[in-house]
Order: C-alpha cells, then structure tokens, then sequence
C-alpha cells in the first residue's frame, strides 16, 4: 500500500470482517474509537484514512485468547518482553500490526505503530509523525462507554488545546488510576514533557 487511497479498500474489508472477529461488545467499541479519532482528526486536520484505519484495526487481535496470542507473537518473531509473558494480552496491538501488514498489506509506518503501540504508547508518538498514534491512544482512552473512565475526565481531556498535551493527560490519569506504568508509557510521557530535549 503505497497511498492514503490505497487505505479504501482495506477499510471497506475492515467494515465487512470485523464483525466476524470481534465480539459484539468489541465492535461497538472499535466504531466509538473510529468515531473519536475521526472526530480529532477533522478537529486538527489530519487525513482521515489513516486515522480511520488505525483506529478500525486497533483491536483486531483483541479476542484471541493469551495463550493464543503469546503462539502468534512467537510464530511470527515479535520481540516478546518480560511484561508481554506477563501479560500476554499487551501483545495484541504487535500481532494486530503484523496482521495488517501481511494479510491486509498495510505499509504506513504510522498506522501500523499506531496500532502495534496502542495500548501502551511508545516514545515515537511523541514526533510529530506520529499523529495517528497519539490520536489512536486518545480516542481509545476516550471511548464514551468505557466502564473505568469517567466521562467529565473525557472530556477534560479532548478539550485540551492540542494532541500532545491531551496524549500527556491520557497518561497522567492513568498512572493516577494505577499507579507507576510500564517503561514505553513512562518514556513517552518524559519525550512530550521535553525531557531529552526532544518534547512535542
Ligand atoms: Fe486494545
Ligand atoms: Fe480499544
């Protein structure tokens, strides 16, 4: 896939396969996600392909139980990390970003981090570049309906004045709900506070 027009069909088979991946409770969240993120993408004029991508496939692999995920990982040689053994249900964004770029032949580097990195973040959403993925890991925070989130603090945070500030908060509210998070979220949050000299 070599153009954003290029994203049309994969989204079209997206809209006609997803309801056979995903339980019904999954699927209506992953419409909510899209609707979120198209809705900033409109908001901070992004192309919105790429955005409605990302945030289709986001949870593709969400539904496959662990063992079945940590299988994938390891057929498929994705670095696995002491958490992802752990936890093997952080793997389903990385097998999610392979699956797109083998079965769907998806490309763009953006919409495959975005994806790959979804549920954690990643240093590299602090780039500019990465605008899909700090739309993605906002708009999955901010699903209308989701159960540990309250809606005031959604709101809150998509009426911040810009994608890196809101991604910021998305994370200051989740180490506030959890505690101390894993290394990839605690070094983005320290990329877009400028730590490194390399804030967004
Ligand atoms: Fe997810
Ligand atoms: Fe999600």
């Amino acid at each position: 896939m070599s153009s954003f027009a290029d994203m049309i069909p994969v989204i079209e088979r997206l809209e006609r396969e997803l309801p056979r991946f995903l339980s019904p409770d999954r699927y209506s969240h992953t419409l909510r996600v899209r609707q979120v993120a198209e809705a900033l993408g409109r908001r901070f004029s992004l192309p919105l392909l790429p955005v409605g991508l990302a945030a289709l496939a986001h949870d593709l692999e969400r539904d496959r139980s662990h063992s079945d995920l940590l299988s994938c990982a390891r057929e498929r040689g994705i670095p696995l990390a002491r958490r992802d053994l752990a936890h093997p249900v952080l793997l389903h964004g990385p097998v999610a970003a392979d699956r797109l770029r083998r079965e769907y032949h998806v490309v763009d580097e953006a919409v495959l981090q975005a994806v790959r990195h979804h549920t954690l973040g990643h240093p590299c959403f602090a780039e500019p570049s990465h605008q899909v993925g700090q739309v993605l890991f906002v708009a999955d925070f901010c699903d209308p309906l989701r159960a540990s989130v309250d809606g005031a603090m959604q709101e809150e945070i998509l009426a911040l004045a810009d994608l890196p500030c809101m991604v910021r908060e998305v994370i200051a509210r989740t180490r506030a709900i959890f505690g101390e998070l894993e290394e990839p979220t605690e070094q983005l949050y320290a990329r877009l506070n400028g730590v490194n000299g390399n804030g967004a």
